[in-house]
């Protein structure tokens, strides 16, 4: 349910280090309409550019002076809050950019260390988005600024200037695009809102602007921060009023885009085919991108954006993540300007956004961010704010990732423990470090139609439960993972027969099951305590190190005991358990599995500590998977394994060097039965996982690199921040177009350094005569510039379709 108005307490914020008491100042709002005349004069005394003293995030100082202190505008009580007749608000004058309402008031901006968020204070309505691009200069001339963003006022157009683009644009503004907060009362009163900025506080990190609007009785609170050169945006609305408020629509963030742009970066994908970058064009009006099942494989909630130009580690670019785990609805506009407004916020499904009186509903959080190096500068942005303010780790800090090995493509449901110990045993020769035991342990779960949600193991099975298992995986020096699916339940269960009132459902409709399973309402705190008791006897009785949390089913017509939609409270409960499930176990790491890349957003970022990437580990299709998610998610948190040839899910056959060379960056595990290899194949595989660990500390630390990304070739890479080191991936999707292989470029290295280039590791030089520079870059290496590296490129031997090499840059 929305929370009650104080107290804020909905999805919560990833970066609760910041805190509401680290505020200053605080700014209180103008009576507008009654120092308008004030203001207008005192406009006119600034007497244009450069008369005015330039003052950062504060008002200009001759607005300043005539600001008296006023209180933010106390709400008024409802019982008297009748609608004025029109000729009570009178006719106002016209008043074109700069005049009346639109007077600028203030200029107030947020810095990321490459960035600059740009607003312009009015004496009405909330600030204007200005800009939001490149870092601008420190001092900034305020009045400059007005005049530069005070346009004419066009034939037959509106008599009242007001700016298109503000941090919540709203109906009954100047406004005729998708408005960013949609609601009204139960008798259709109160669906317009002009909000009036009570209060603003700001650090230098951080703009809180508490607004509201007296006549629909609406609070508004705003918040925007600024760190590692991410923004983080989100809203409060509260019902000050004294009937239920039915919000529709509350945008988590509202951007500016520049009308130069022409096309979009959505995310497209389906099961198996996530995080897909598809360029929408956005000639004329707008796209929305929606996902209402709380799975993302459709739409991962994020965008990128940038001018036709900008290549993947060059030019200016833009990118916005929703941190939300349920609905979401990404909006983007091509204003009547040109310029495109940008909206990112939660779906909601009918009466999830209602209001009691005094309630208030908390938005999640949008995280965007801008970078002149094209997309990569953006995915650098959001895996440094993720490392440092997103991520929580057990022992506060990340332990290198445990190299494991997941039960479930090799054995699906067919788990003999015998032979799960011959696996082991070679697993821990190849240096796998963590064994996770998938679906199947428990109850009667010996195929997909029974046994979910009996969170017991299963006798037959392991006669004495999991704890020998466990103990077998740990004698070896291993960690041991489980897997759960808790919010799942198959029909035929004890616990479905037990409880069938537990699941999510229309009453009084057939119940709608898929992958033979229905939801829990793990909102119900019946549900959420009997979810933490079992997967807690697991845990403590078998040691468990690791949960992989599986959700392999989207919610459809998922309603409460009530018949109201769950969607949003089930995400809120899923939060709340996983955070319980720490703290009750300090030292447990969870997955978020949903069948792969079904949620893998930010949201769950905050309470988990790696996402599946996919159920599609099929390398040559990884090759490109991966590549979408890593704009967003940092790969260390990724899932990424080294499956069996030929392929479950598209039979490809792979070579072990591919497989292993596409799932060398990310959070590395294998998927394959070990007994099953060639002894020359586990030779293999523990030399590769033998460099990953090598290179871990560089390829989870470091700086992502995007290179070439054409059908035939993508090459990607990572670097240290002081660009002394850099490890490159050079992946072969298709034959050349041309007859030899164009040089690689290694984007990322120091153009005044010289490094060693090397191919470390097991891997062969393929190519039909190589040149004896290139044998040379296998054997001992070879000294190359890093300008020359950087921007001539070094020839490769010819490599076949899906194949790869791994390239290793030192600084000498
Ligand atoms: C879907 C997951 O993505 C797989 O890895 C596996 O855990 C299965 N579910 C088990 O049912």
């Amino acid at each position: 349910m929305p929370n009650p108005d104080p107290a804020p307490s909905g999805p919560p914020s990833a970066d609760s280090s910041h805190s509401d008491s680290a505020h200053s100042d605080s700014l209180r709002s103008d009576a507008a309409h009654s120092l308008a005349l004030t203001r207008r004069t005192a406009w006119k005394l600034l007497g244009g550019l450069g008369s005015a003293a330039t003052l950062a995030s504060t008002l200009a100082p001759p607005l300043a002076a005539a600001r008296p202190a006023t209180a933010p505008a106390a709400p008024l009580p409802a019982a008297s809050r009748p609608h004025p007749p029109a000729a009570a608000a009178g006719i106002p004058a016209p008043a074109r950019a700069g005049e009346g309402g639109s007077l600028p008031t203030g200029m107030l901006r947020l810095d990321g260390t490459g960035m600059t968020l740009l607003l312009i204070r009015r004496a009405t309505g909330l600030p204007e988005i200005a800009y939001w691009g490149g870092r601008l200069p420190d001092h900034l001339d305020a009045a400059a600024l007005y005049a530069v963003r005070s346009p004419d006022t066009p034939d037959n157009g509106p008599d009242q200037w007001q700016p298109t683009i503000t941090l919540l644009d709203t109906i009954g503004a100047w406004n005729f695009d998708l408005p960013g907060l949609v609601a009204a009362r139960p008798d259709g009163r109160d669906w317009t809102a002009l909000f009036q900025v009570d209060a603003i506080r700001q650090t230098p990190d951080e703009l809180v602007i508490d607004a509201s609007d007296a006549l629909s009785a609406i609070g508004l609170r705003i918040t925007l921060r600024c760190a590692d050169n991410v923004l983080a945006a989100s809203m409060r609305l509260s019902n000050r009023g004294d009937t239920p408020l039915l919000v529709e629509r509350l945008v988590s963030g509202t951007f500016l885009l520049p009308a130069e742009i022409a096309a979009l970066g959505v995310l497209h994908g389906a099961w198996a085919h996530e995080f897909a970058i598809a360029p929408m064009s956005l000639a004329e009006g707008g796209i929305v991108i929606e996902s209402r099942r709380n799975r993302t494989h459709d739409h991962f909630p994020g965008i990128v954006a940038g001018l036709p130009a900008t290549s993947r580690n060059a030019g200016p670019a833009w990118a916005a993540q929703l941190g939300w785990s349920g609905g979401h609805r990404l909006c983007a506009e091509r204003m009547e300007d040109g310029r495109i407004r940008l909206t990112v916020g939660e779906y909601l499904h009918p009466g999830e956004g209602t209001l009691e009186p005094g309630a208030g509903l908390d938005t999640p959080t949008v995280y965007a961010t801008y970078s002149a190096d094209g997309f990569a500068g953006c995915a650098r942005a959001f895996h440094a704010y993720a490392r440092r303010h997103l991520l929580r780790w057990p022992t506060g800090q990340m332990k290198p990732r445990p190299v494991l090995l997941n039960s479930w493509e090799a054995n699906q449901f067919d788990l003999a423990e015998d032979r799960l110990r011959q696996q082991i045993d070679i697993a821990a020769r190849l240096g796998v470090e963590r064994f996770v035991l998938d679906d199947g342990w428990f109850g009667a779960r010996r195929n997909d139609r029974a046994g979910l949600g009996d969170w017991t193991p299963a006798l037959a099975l392991f006669p004495q439960g999991l704890w020998p298992l466990s103990d077998y995986v740990h004698a070896r020096g291993m960690e041991f993972g489980l897997w759960f699916e808790p919010e799942m339940v198959n029909p035929d269960s004890d616990l479905y027969r037990a409880h069938p009132d537990w699941v999510l459902q229309v009453r009084g409709r057939p119940l709608l099951t898929s992958r033979n399973q229905l939801v829990l309402d793990i909102s119900r705190p019946d549900v959420a305590g009997y979810l933490l008791r079992v997967i807690s006897e697991q845990v403590v009785d078998a040691r468990i190190d690791y949960i992989k949390w599986d959700f392999n089913r989207d919610l459809l017509a998922a309603a409460d005991e009530g018949g109201r939609p769950a969607y949003r409270r089930q995400v809120l409960a899923l939060y709340a358990l996983w955070d319980k499930l720490h703290a009750v176990h300090s030292a447990l790491e969870i997955e978020s599995c949903a069948s792969g890349g079904g949620r893998a957003d930010w949201g769950a970022l905050g309470h988990v500590q790696r996402v599946w990437t996919s159920d599609n580990t099929s390398a040559p299709d990884r090759l490109l998977i991966q590549d979408g998610a890593w704009h967003f998610l940092p790969p260390e948190i990724t899932g990424c394994h080294i499956s069996a040839s030929p392929n479950w899910l598209d039979h490809r056959a792979t070579s072990i060097d591919f497989r292993a060379a596409v799932a060398l960056f990310g959070h590395l595990g294998l998927e394959l039965d070990p007994t099953r290899l060639s002894t020359d194949e586990q030779d293999r595989l523990a030399a590769w996982i033998a460099l990953h660990k090598r290179l871990r500390p560089v390829l989870h630390h470091g700086q992502i690199q995007f290179g070439e990304a054409t059908p035939h070739r993508i090459v990607r890479g990572v670097t240290t921040p002081d660009g002394g080191t850099g490890i490159y991936l050079v992946a072969q999707r298709d034959w050349p177009p041309a007859r030899m292989p164009s040089p690689v470029l290694l984007p990322g290295l120091s153009s005044d350094r010289r490094y060693r280039v090397t191919m470390p590791g097991p891997q062969a030089l393929g190519g039909h005569w190589p040149s004896p520079a290139q044998q040379r870059l296998v054997r001992d290496g070879l000294a190359i510039d890093g300008a020359l590296l950087r921007d001539a490129g070094l020839f490769l031997p010819q490599m076949p379709p899906q194949s790869a090499v791994i390239l290793e840059c030192q600084a000498l």
